[in-house]
């Protein structure tokens, strides 16, 4: 069955058939549940553990990535942390994209400070380096967003798939900003896949949440178990929330994608920016990956302003962005990662992947260009 059909009927994917035929498959919203009134293979106990309404979209998220099981998670950081949960141990070592999301920069420092995890970033476009890094110790997980957040780097997840595996280490993929709409990371060869579906899966800005898919089913199992042992699980109220996001997502992302390839060529002509970032752009030193990696090009891109005080003032005076972090939702939003979603990085570390104080990072939203060009104008002026 192709994606879409299985997108826009999500209630398939519940664990059994709701007597009422209702559109929405109920939202489970308990805690516990009689043992004395259940029958068969499948019985119910708490909610920590598994919800039946949790259960159909992991269901779901398990079939569009291809994976034996899936886990989903309070909020995307969560699926991060269980991913580490369940990979690391103290002293494990761990390979990292060094351009990635601030929070789990964040996150890896604590893994560091307590349990001792070494940390090796690495720039995952440079094969040879993940070679060296990989042949000379020995690590258990690579991890990498692809296109990454936010120097919106393409990585090649088969390529790095095959060296982590040559090298008996777990591969990860973060597909926040793809999504499985756009590149399905375990057919290429990652163990695991997982992401923030606070951002377009959910597609509203109204909920955080995550998910990981596993590869294995043996993988699976250990996602599930430290899913429960840590309380990562996610509660039914927002499964519900997320699943109303999930059968726009494909239309969404072509219009996300179609608006955020306009407004980077605009911005891109423009004499008071030094660099436009945007992988669906040829300036963009991996478009052709990018373009046989993605079916959609998602509608995050960062522009560099040729000085700070323009990019703080662009930002002061637009009126219909709003100055805030995450992506993927209706309305567009800039924001300058040094400040915010990338606080936790030092500026020398920001340096090292290229960027600045006046690097803004954009989310296009599903507005009018029109709209967007004209805001845009109004607030550089
Ligand atoms: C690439 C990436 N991964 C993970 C996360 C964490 O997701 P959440 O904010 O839902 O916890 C984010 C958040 O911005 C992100 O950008």
């Amino acid at each position: 069955m192709n994606i879409e059909t299985s997108l826009s009927h999500i209630t398939k994917y519940a664990p059994f058939e709701d007597p009422s035929g209702a559109s929405h498959f109920p939202i489970y919203n308990t805690g516990t549940f009689d043992l004395k009134k259940q029958s068969g293979d499948k019985i119910y106990d708490y909610t920590r553990s598994d919800n039946p309404t949790r259960e159909m979209l992991e269901n779901l998220f398990a079939d569009v990535e291809n994976a034996a099981g899936c886990v989903c998670t309070h909020t995307g950081i969560a699926a991060v942390a269980l991913l580490f949960e369940t990979v690391l141990k103290a002293n494990s070592s761990v390979l990292v994209e060094a351009d990635c999301y601030g929070g789990t920069f964040r996150l890896l420092k604590i893994f560091q400070d307590k349990y001792n995890v070494k940390i090796h970033f690495a720039d995952f476009t440079k094969n040879e380096d993940l070679e060296n890094i990989l042949s000379s110790n020995k690590i258990d997980l690579v991890l990498c967003e692809s296109p990454t957040n936010p120097g919106l780097k393409i990585i090649d997840i088969k390529e790095v798939a095959d060296i982590s595996h040559k090298y008996n280490a777990l591969f990860a993929i973060d597909n926040s900003l793809a999504t499985f709409i756009s590149q399905k990371p375990l057919d290429l060869g990652a163990d695991f896949s997982l992401f923030s579906t606070t951002k377009y899966i959910s597609g509203h800005g109204s909920v955080v949440a995550g998910a990981i898919a596993a590869k294995t089913k043996e993988l699976s199992n250990e996602i599930h178990y430290y899913a429960n042992a840590h309380g990562r699980s996610q509660n039914p109220m927002d499964v519900f929330l997320i699943s109303l996001g999930i059968p726009t997502l494909k239309i969404r992302m072509k219009e996300h994608q179609e608006n955020s390839i306009k407004i980077a060529t605009f911005l891109e002509e423009q004499d008071y920016i030094l660099k436009v970032t945007h992988p669906g752009l040829k300036s963009h030193p991996q478009y052709e990956l990018a373009k046989k990696q993605m079916k959609y090009i998602p509608g995050v891109f960062c522009v560099d302003f040729n000085s700070v005080e323009l990019a703080e003032k662009f930002i002061e005076n637009t009126k219909i962005f709003g100055e805030k972090c995450s992506f993927g939702s209706p309305d567009s939003r800039v924001e300058i990662p040094a400040k915010i979603s990338h606080a936790s990085f030092s500026k020398e570390e920001l340096a090292a992947i290229g960027i600045t104080d006046s690097t803004v990072r954009f989310s296009i939203g599903l507005e009018s260009v029109d709209d967007l060009i004209q805001d845009i104008n109004q607030a550089v002026k």
